[in-house]
């Protein structure tokens, strides 16, 4: 089964062709970084204009690029939620539309769902002989039960998937989604946007700085105390507090230089960027060293609470799923952790770690094969999560 599927759930426009929920045929992504770099952040009304201007072209390459033509596609997906209103909108539309032009199947794809499902995906040229016999399992997939740690932008979520379609959420954040915390750490060090990969360079700096020395990568790691909220007895996560602890140090950095005191309005929203630019003129070994203690906080308590789930629901399998899965500390970690229980860890390749629009055509083949479809009055949910048993 050749699925099309399309993604516009925030600043990202993809379109790809997967078969059989695995098989990856052709993956165009359109990224606005450059657009928002700008701004920090994501601008919201920016970005659907973006996506809008983007859609047509990306999907048309998507099938330029696998020599298929429309006949050969057999089902149309699309994310319909959570995600910016205005962003999904434009995917959506284009989607149901084509799938209404070519009378073909429509199925709208949880964007979440969908990152867990990367790690289903591989390459065209692994293709078993029995494709489409057993949409169920073939070799090389993810085995049930499974834990999936979720950590992107907007979420941080370790799930117990008990098979296809089967969410029971063990444990969410409370506050920040991970990605957030490394966006946000990152403005407060003035490392520019997206966080995530520019704090993992500068803490690779400060590592190395520190084997140049004959030192341990500990060093770099643990440079700065910073706070970890275990919240023991629990699965939750909170990152909020170790983004306050960030800005108190950085703005340590900015006082011990000019011996000035910022007042209590001072330290909010906007203040992020000065304080950060401040900080990194203070030099560059600092920041990086701040970065590589913060990035070490954040994958310390990701890894060991994902590890104790592993245990305590007797599970062969951890997926990471999302942008902060991209994170090569938190991989290596966790791979440290998993190892002596012999618990297997998988994640998607980087490409397919951020936003993608061939993680929606992989999920939306395992609801297409249990007969799943939607209709062309399906809208948009912005607040979308997955749908836990428990
Ligand atoms: O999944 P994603 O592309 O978009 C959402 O659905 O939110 O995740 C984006 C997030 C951003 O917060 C970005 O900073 C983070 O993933 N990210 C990383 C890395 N690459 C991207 N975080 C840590 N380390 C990375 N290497
Ligand atoms: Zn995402």
């Amino acid at each position: 089964m050749l699925v099309l599927g399309i993604e516009s759930s925030c600043d990202e426009t993809g379109a790809a062709l997967v078969r059989d929920g695995r098989y990856l045929l052709s993956n165009v992504v359109a990224s606005q970084v450059e657009v928002h770099n700008r701004y920090g952040g994501v601008v919201p009304e920016v970005a659907s204009r973006q996506q809008l201007s983007t859609i047509i072209p990306v999907v048309e390459t998507a099938l330029d690029q696998t020599g298929c033509s429309w006949g050969d596609v057999d089902a149309i997906a699309a994310t319909y939620g959570p995600g910016l209103a205005g962003s999904l909108l434009v995917g959506l539309t284009v989607g149901k539309t084509l799938a209404l032009a070519r009378d073909l199947p429509f199925l709208g794809v949880n964007h979440l769902e969908a990152h867990i499902y990367a790690n289903w995906l591989r390459r065209q040229e692994h293709a078993m002989a029995a494709q489409d016999t057993h949409w169920e399992y073939q070799e090389g997939d993810p085995t049930f039960p499974l834990i999936a740690l979720v950590i992107s932008g907007a979420h941080s979520e370790l799930i117990l998937v008990r098979g296809h379609g089967h969410y029971e959420l063990l444990g969410r954040t409370r506050d920040d989604a991970a990605g957030e915390a490394f966006d946000k750490v990152a403005r407060i060090l003035g490392l520019g946007y997206p966080g995530g990969p520019a704090i993992q360079n500068a803490a690779q700096r400060a590592e190395e700085e520190v084997q140049q020395q004959h030192k341990s990568v500990t060093l770099a790691r643990n440079a700065y105390r910073l706070p970890r909220a275990w919240l023991r007895g629990t699965y939750d996560f909170s990152f909020s507090g170790l983004k306050t602890a960030m800005l108190h140090l950085a703005e340590g950095v900015v006082e011990d230089q000019h011996g000035s005191h910022s007042s209590a309005e001072e330290k909010q929203g906007s203040q992020y960027m000065r304080m950060g630019v401040q900080a990194a003129q203070k030099g560059a070994v600092n920041v990086a060293m701040l970065a590589a203690s913060f990035q070490e906080a954040v994958v310390d308590v990701l890894a060991v609470k994902t590890r104790l789930a592993a245990q305590e629901y007797h599970v062969k399998q951890v997926v990471l799923a999302g942008g902060v899965a991209a994170n090569v500390n938190l991989r290596a970690r966790l791979e440290q952790e998993l190892r002596p229980l012999k618990i297997r860890l998988s994640y998607p390749s980087i490409e397919f770690c951020t936003d993608n629009a061939a993680m929606i055509a992989g999920a939306a083949y395992f609801h297409l094969c249990r007969g799943e479809r939607h209709g062309l009055d399906l809208d948009v949910q912005p607040g979308l999560s997955l749908p836990f048993e428990r």
